[in-house]
């Protein structure tokens, strides 16, 4: 191998204030896939990302689940965290753009930026929301489009016929958040002159940093002229504050890619490592930004133009991917297709079916990529269980059995072996490339390959004699050989299954292992059911808990609520609540209840002797099949009620008001039945 390199990679920030879903995991399990290569390969690469915590949406999210903003980003953050680890994307840091390393870089940048004399300050005329007493950002002003004049349409943007404009074209405008007519107000902003780095970007966009597609569409907002860029924001605007500036912030997206360099940063002081041998200007190291092409003139202009003005390297390349659709559509949560991480793997799905799936769609292109649910059962359960398992299950068990565990002299065919030229370079190649697509394909070729040895060979016939012991322990390694092979192969995109591999082959999953074939006499495990099948029941299931959890999603940022909430009961001290004894209760049975449409009779476990029985009005809003199993809360000391149906022995705790509900509480993961909630 040549030399390793030293590479740094990034995905893009996740803002912090929205669950992950299967779109970001696009991304997230694409820069995973790579980086778990370029490691495997031997060099030294670091995965850094973030959240994305500044901004008014964040802000005003804050504001209305009536906590500070710290304290949003801090609880979103350990739901990314946990989100990401149970799609095994293994950061070498998660950290924050709210932190002393990216304020700090953030200050340094503009100051150099401004030194060099490409910041400008100059009043610009925006609209104010009078009763909320803050400037808006285009996405809070509403009101009739200019063009078509159909109603509500966004102060950018109208969805009705496709028109861009700028807010004050608006007919009628209103502010989404107060419903007030906004006022324009005057005010000073900071401008990074985009347009005096022209000729540097012209140069850079072109110079190999872009994918091709990539660099034509800078070409054309060359075309259009490259317009100065807005880089501060008025308070109240959760952020850091700009130096000498008062009460004016950095916008969002000026520190959200320092936010990259602000979590490396945090690395290297953990681990003692040189910060600078990875940023200065004449660094060796290799620098890449996976991200969506939704955001590419945040990455490929101002991002490499700022770094480049302030002194620091530029990136070596930024990958962009196009956007995940759902069977052919755009993820939509009335279709039930806006799936979240948390609900995969709340309704037991295995993250690396995923995995492997986006592997077969990736490549290095901006095409979008489609998850057609059906092709995803169909796929997985073909190549993963079909091809790839059934190697391994159809041969072990002889190994085991009738050899003690140990492998024989493998004997593969001319025409394995042929199979098997070249493959491993080839497969890397494709990872290098980011065609992960292509990669797949071969492994599943050579898989296929085996396949067709095992059937010429027929161990099962083989083991009705013992005369043929030999042949049946060397075509039996030779498939197992081969099988940690594959292994290997599919090792960065299936990195849990390969662990388990790992224990039941006794071998490591190398790359440099690659070169020689598990030795004669070499000892496995027994071969234990390694992944199963999915059930096109468990992928309804899924789409059917997302739909129903519509009413339940957070608001999005674009349509902030103006709902009445009910008012508050009146205070109680702390004794009163202790005499209320909630548990963690686990749903051990749901059923309909003859003769009751809202009823359910849930059967529950508390950890008690005798499982209890509740029945509870939330049949409107869940199917019961879904519910056995799920942990949730009880009042379990409630005085036990006789109703037409029997005796109900405490009380489920759900959420619900005139805007949707009932919605079941659950706990985190970790809880188990019977703990008190307090
Ligand atoms: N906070 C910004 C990025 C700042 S980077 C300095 C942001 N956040 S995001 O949460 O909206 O998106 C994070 C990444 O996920 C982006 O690269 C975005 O393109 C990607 N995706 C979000 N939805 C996606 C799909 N539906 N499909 C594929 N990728 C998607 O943008
Ligand atoms: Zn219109």
């Amino acid at each position: 191998m040549t030399r390793p390199r030293r590479i740094l990679v990034t995905s893009a920030l996740p803002y912090a204030n929205g669950p992950i879903h299967l779109g970001h995991l696009v991304e997230y399990i694409q820069t995973d896939i790579w980086v778990r290569f370029q490691k495997m390969r031997g060099h030294q690469c670091h995965y850094v990302c973030a959240d994305d915590t500044h901004g008014t949406p964040i802000m005003l999210r804050a504001e209305q689940e009536g906590i500070p903003p710290e304290a949003l980003i801090a609880r979103v953050h350990e739901e990314h965290r946990r989100d990401f680890a149970g799609f095994h994307v293994a950061f070498d840091n998660y950290y924050t753009t709210h932190s002393e390393e990216t304020r700090e870089l953030a200050e340094t940048i503009y100051a150099r930026l401004k030194a060099r004399g490409l910041i400008e300050a100059r009043a610009v005329e925006q609209y104010y929301d009078p009763v909320k007493d803050l400037f808006l950002p285009d996405r809070f002003i509403r009101g009739q489009c200019p063009r078509c004049q159909a109603k509500d349409q966004y102060g950018d943007s109208c969805e009705v016929c496709g028109a861009t404009y700028a807010p004050t074209e608006l007919i009628e405008p209103y502010s989404a958040l107060s419903g007030a007519a906004p006022v324009r107000r005057e005010s000073l902003h900071y401008f990074f002159k985009l347009g005096k780095c022209q000729d540097f970007l012209k140069i850079w966009t072109r110079a190999g940093h872009l994918q091709e597609e990539a660099a034509n569409k800078m070409e054309e907002w060359f075309e259009a002229g490259l317009d100065d860029w807005d880089i501060s924001r008025d308070a109240p605007y959760f952020g850091f504050e700009i130096p000498g500036a008062p009460g004016k912030f950095f916008y969002v997206w000026l520190d959200a890619p320092i936010g990259y360099m602000g979590s490396f940063k945090n690395l290297c002081r953990r681990r003692g490592w040189d910060f600078d041998a990875y940023w200065n200007k004449d660094s060796e190291a290799e620098l890449y930004h996976f991200i969506g092409k939704d955001i590419l003139y945040f990455h490929a202009l101002f991002w490499p133009a700022m770094l480049e003005h302030a002194d620091f390297r530029t990136p070596s390349q930024i990958f962009a991917h196009g956007f995940l659709t759902v069977n052919g559509e755009k993820m939509s949560k009335s279709r039930g297709t806006f799936i979240t991480a948390e609900s995969y793997l709340r309704q037991g799905l295995n993250p690396e079916w995923l995995r492997y799936y986006y592997a077969c769609k990736l490549n290095g292109s901006l095409e979008d990529i489609d998850l057609n649910l059906e092709d995803f059962v169909a796929r997985v359960n073909s190549d993963l269980v079909g091809k790839y398992l059934n190697i391994a299950s159809r041969t072990a068990g002889f190994i085991v059995k009738r050899f003690q565990g140990k492998l024989g002299q493998p004997a593969p065919s001319a025409a394995l072996e042929d199979s098997f030229e070249g493959v491993a370079e080839e497969i890397a190649a494709h990872y290098e490339n980011r065609e992960y697509g292509r990669a797949i394909r071969k492994i599943m070729e050579v898989a296929d390959a085996v396949n067709r040895y095992i059937d010429t060979h027929k161990p099962w016939e083989l083991a009705r004699s013992q005369d043929h012991d030999p042949q049946l322990q060397a075509v039996c390694s030779t498939a197992l050989s081969l099988f940690r092979d594959l292994t290997v192969y599919l090792k960065p995109v299936l990195p849990h299954l390969a662990g388990e591999v790992e224990r039941f082959l006794n071998a490591p999953l190398t790359w440099s292992a690659l070169s020689q074939p598990l030795p004669a006499g070499h000892t496995i495990n027994p071969y234990q059911h390694l992944m199963t099948r999915i059930d096109p029941q468990q992928v309804e299931a899924l789409v059917k808990a997302n739909q129903a959890s519509l009413q339940a999603a957070p608001p999005s940022q674009a349509e902030p609520p103006q709902q009445a909430v009910e008012p508050v009961a009146a205070t109680i001290g702390l004794e009163d609540f202790a005499k209320v004894d909630l548990r963690i209760a686990r749903i051990l049975r749901a059923e309909s209840v003859p003769g009751a449409d809202k009823l359910l009779k849930l059967t529950l476990d508390l950890g008690e002797a005798r499982p209890r029985t509740v029945f509870a009005g939330i049949k409107s809003a869940y199917d019961p099949a879904h519910l056995e199993g799920q942990l949730t809360v009880m009042v379990a000391n409630l005085a036990p009620r006789k109703m037409r149906f029997g005796l109900s022995e405490g009380m489920v705790l759900a959420a619900s008001d005139g805007r949707g509900g009932p919605f079941l509480l659950s706990p985190d993961a970790g809880a188990q039945p019977g703990m008190r909630v307090k």
